[in-house]
């Protein structure tokens, strides 16, 4: 983390757990535990959760995401979610392009770039996903792959917007694994996100970014990921759905 340029963020992932009930209760056990983060503190969580999570984080420090958003602002789209529909439900984070989304569900780097142009005019800040798989690691190609990802995600946005969005570097062959990238492996990473983000804004956008590790950061092994130049925070899904363990990154990212 370098605070003097950027913000730190550490941003929960519930992917597909938690029904609202224990939303609830999840939030409760961490708003006492990270109330004094010096760091900005997200849950981003499935959409049927997103009422109960904004009650339970009401007069918090814990800002609430959902973990996708549609592209279109209405229409016929069965069972999709409007950015606006989420700005008014209370959401101010958004999960854009996760890699299991794009492995799952047919998400393109296409309509990464509509889904994070849509949130932006919205007025929400998506958390754009971006990441090798491993034999694109093995072959070579993680810096052209994590540009052009990049890249992208970000056509047609403008100057201005980009300091509402955030980028996370997810190796794919680390999520959920137990398989962490190595801190200089997420700061290289990392590292290739900001220089293409320099490309396409400039040094001084660049510099400001907020860029995220994610990829099994847990309790055990924050501390030395984001003390990373590059790694600015950190997209947690396992070990955002233990209040204790979660509580102990957002006090990583507040050194
Ligand atoms: P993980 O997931 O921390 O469980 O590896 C990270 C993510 O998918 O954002």
């Amino acid at each position: 983390m370098n605070k003097a340029y950027r913000k730190a963020v550490i941003a929960g992932n519930w992917k597909m757990n938690k029904t609202p009930r224990e939303a609830s209760a999840l939030i409760s056990e961490m708003r006492p535990l990270v109330q004094n983060a010096d760091c900005d503190v997200v849950l981003c969580v499935p959409f049927i959760d997103i009422p109960a999570a904004v009650e339970a984080a009401k007069d918090s420090n814990i800002k609430i995401g959902a973990e996708n958003v549609h592209f279109k602002a209405s229409g016929a789209y069965t069972g999709e979610v409007s950015a606006q529909m989420l700005v008014e439900s209370g959401v101010e984070y958004v999960v854009v392009g996760h890699s299991e989304r794009r492995t799952y569900f047919g998400e393109t780097d296409q309509t990464v770039n509509l889904r994070t142009l849509a949130a932006l005019e919205a007025g929400l800040k998506p958390i754009v996903c971006v990441g090798e798989t491993l034999e694109q690691r093995e072959l070579g190609y993680t810096e052209t792959l994590l540009k052009y990802q990049t890249k992208m995600a970000l056509t047609n946005v403008k100057p201005e917007q980009l300091k509402n969005v955030i980028i996370a570097y997810e190796p794919v062959w680390a999520i959920g694994t137990g398989v962490t990238a190595t801190a200089d492996q997420a700061d290289e990473g990392n590292g290739f996100v900001r220089a293409a983000v320099a490309e396409a804004f400039g040094e001084e956008a660049a510099k400001a970014l907020t860029v995220q590790y994610g990829g099994s950061m847990n309790a055990g092994n924050a501390a030395e990921l984001l003390a990373k130049e590059n790694v600015d925070g950190g997209l947690i899904g396992g070990a955002s759905l233990k209040a204790a363990d979660f509580a102990t990154i957002v006090e990583a990212a507040s050194k």
